[in-house]
């Protein structure tokens, strides 16, 4: 029995920030931020559309295209910008679609990672039977825990969602092969406030601690080194070689990793799908975003073996390896 993607969404936000707007308020310019990112505009929502109301609206467009999820066994919403503490955005989903009550309903925090480890947790559920049909949903609305002032940060984020539905099939189509690990790491990528460690008070909300702090150089080197290992490891467990991948979909955080990583595998470029220029780096759901992307534009061929993969806070990395 495979984990089948049957449908596949996202969502982003209209208003555009685009590298000139952010000129006007920080101490940047489009030529650096473009050269050391490959970011050009990010999607910013609403004040008062929440990661939760996007959500909806991802799995809203999931519908329009037939998917029919009243009958899923389980909702997985990976987000580290969940509406409310409790209760969790995939209840929230499930209250909205009137989804059956005997379903699992849970969100999964990890950062940039999380669209891969509920993508997979959604494979080992359905490959052990416990579900037939699964939804997985990654939200973000990153720009909240962005530090406007911190030029080193503000010009990476943007918010949006992926939504994905999948289904226990037969055959050997679906995801064939997956990767998770962590690494504990509360130094180089952390957004400390806001958590029972250090509560949002008066004076950390001046510091801007409840604000993404990253050590950006650090977790750069981090990230290539650990999508060639987890790449590498995803190909080598479905039985194939680098070279079988027909495209490679990573987490968006920067052209340079990308093109970093290609670069290490002996891939060419052509190989990454790319969308970072559009959307700058959504967290988890950017993974997503980039796969229904190139799934729509016709990027992806029966037959094709795609491969995700992500990194991110925590640390946390994974793949999936999918057969179309
Ligand atoms: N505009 C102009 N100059 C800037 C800006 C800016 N927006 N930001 C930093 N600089 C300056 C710095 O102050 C520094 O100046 P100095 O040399 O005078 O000290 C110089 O540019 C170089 O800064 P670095 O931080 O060394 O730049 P780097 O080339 O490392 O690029 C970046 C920074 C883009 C953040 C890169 O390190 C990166 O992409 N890191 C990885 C991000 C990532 O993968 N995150 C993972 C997931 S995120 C998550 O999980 C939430």
């Amino acid at each position: 029995m495979k984990a089948n993607i049957k449908y596949l969404s996202s969502y982003l936000p209209e208003n555009i920030i685009t590298n000139y707007d952010l000129e006007k308020t920080l101490d940047t310019n489009n030529d650096w931020i473009v050269t050391r990112t490959g970011i050009e505009e990010r999607r910013i929502a609403d004040k008062t559309e929440s990661s939760g109301d996007m959500a909806i609206k991802a799995v809203n467009k999931l519908k329009e295209k037939g998917a029919f999820i009243d009958d899923a066994d389980a909702i997985i919403v990976a987000t580290s910008t969940k509406s409310y503490t409790f209760p969790s955005t995939a209840g929230l989903i499930q209250k909205s679609f009137n989804i059956k009550n005997s379903c699992l309903a849970f969100d999964i925090s990890a950062a940039c990672s999380g669209y891969i480890y509920a993508l997979n947790t959604a494979a080992s559920l359905i490959e052990s039977k416990e579900c037939k049909k699964v939804l997985v949903v990654a939200s973000e609305k990153c720009s909240d825990i962005v530090n406007w002032q911190d030029r080193s940060t503000a010009i990476l984020f943007g918010d949006g969602v992926s939504a994905a539905l999948l289904e226990a099939e037969e055959g050997d189509k679906g995801i064939i092969s997956t990767d998770i690990g962590a690494e504990s790491n509360d130094e180089i990528l952390i957004v400390k406030g806001g958590g029972s460690a250090s509560p949002i008070t008066e004076e950390n909300v001046e510091d801007k601690t409840n604000t993404i702090y990253m050590a950006g150089t650090e977790v750069f080197k981090k990230a290539v080194k650990t999508f060639d290992d987890t790449i590498n490891k995803t190909v080598k467990n479905a039985n194939l070689e680098l070279k079988d991948l027909s495209l490679v979909i990573t987490h968006q955080a920067n052209t340079r990793i990308m093109n970093a990583v290609a670069k290490n595998l002996g891939l060419s470029d052509d190989k990454f799908y790319v969308n970072i220029q559009k959307y700058g780096n959504t967290s988890a759901a950017s993974v997503g975003i980039a796969f229904t992307e190139a799934f729509e534009s016709g990027n992806i061929k029966n037959g094709d073996y795609v491969l995700l993969t992500a990194f991110g806070a925590g640390l946390t990395w994974g793949s999936t390896l999918i057969k179309f």
